[in-house]
């Protein structure tokens, strides 16, 4: 029983799970899965995204849930080179997720993600110039493979080797910090992470990169990684209070509502509201 020995407020899920209604136990089992994009049973998601995208894109810049308001989050407030690395992006795909859900009218949309170990190009669904996922300008053509020394799986599984969360995830940094560049990387965020911005390059390159819809699946990719790491491994993240207590500030709902949120709710949100197809769950 792995909710049990979660790191940061251990026990924390379980007695929240014997807490629930039938209804609602029903609901976390039932949450949505977060597929890999290539993968078939991701068509229905890959649907509801575009959808999702275009109403975004044709949202007025007053709301929140505007496409590119969404990317000037990240430009503005994104927490880079700390162990706010995880639970930044986390908070970020876990309310787009929402904003997505809600405006493409599919409640059970899971955001996709791109696995670059198994595929080292990027997936073709990004390179249909009739489809919402297709962005320019991107510096790799659909041509281009990503590098098995940055993505391959020997590198990869050699960094979920390493077991300390400070080098796994990024080092300390003070409670609520908000600076966009912290005092060094972790492991995934400095190699395969960073890789791969560059590697498809254009906007991608840029702090304006959830522009190129490949951003939200990249970082779901990074997601998965900590889920691996975290949850199917179960390794312990830091207790430390300046990392459980950090809050932010700077998300909005499905409904464009604006929202705080806690590192600590983010180390559950793989158990109550999403779970990806490789999420051996307890
Ligand atoms: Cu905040 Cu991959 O970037």
């Amino acid at each position: 029983m792995k909710l049990a020995t979660l790191a940061t407020g251990a026990g924390l899920a379980g007695p929240l799970l014997a807490a629930c209604t039938k209804e609602q136990q029903e609901k976390i089992n039932n949450r949505p899965v977060r597929r890999e994009i290539t993968t078939a049973a991701a068509a229905k998601d890959i649907a509801s995204y575009q959808t999702a995208i275009t109403k975004m894109k044709a949202l007025p810049q007053s709301d929140p849930r505007n496409w590119t308001r969404q990317a000037q989050i990240h430009d503005q407030r994104c927490r880079h080179a700390s162990w706010l690395f995880f639970p930044w992006h986390r908070a970020y795909l876990f309310y787009f997720e929402k904003i997505c859900q809600e405006l493409s009218g599919d409640p059970t949309f899971a955001l996709p993600y791109w696995n670059w170990t198994l595929n080292a190009q990027i997936p073709s669904v990004f390179w249909d110039t009739n489809s919402a996922l297709f962005h320019s300008p991107r510096g790799a053509s659909a041509s281009s493979t990503a590098s098995p020394a940055f993505v391959g799986a020997g590198t990869v599984n050699g960094i979920l080797d390493e077991t300390n969360f400070l080098l796994f995830g990024g080092p300390a940094t003070v409670l609520n910090d908000t600076a966009q560049q912290g005092p060094g990387y972790g492991l995934i965020e400095q190699t395969p992470h960073n890789y791969v911005h560059g590697f498809v390059g254009g906007t991608m390159g840029t702090f304006m990169s959830p522009l190129d819809p490949i951003f939200w699946t990249h970082h779901n990719r990074v997601d998965e990684l900590w889920v691996q790491w975290n949850i199917v491994r179960d390794n312990p993240n830091t207790s430390d209070g300046n990392w459980v207590n950090t809050e932010f500030t700077e998300f909005c709902d499905g409904q464009g509502t604006p929202v705080t949120i806690k590192v600590v709710s983010t180390v559950l949100m793989p158990f109550f509201s999403y779970q990806f197809d490789t999420q051996v769950t307890p």
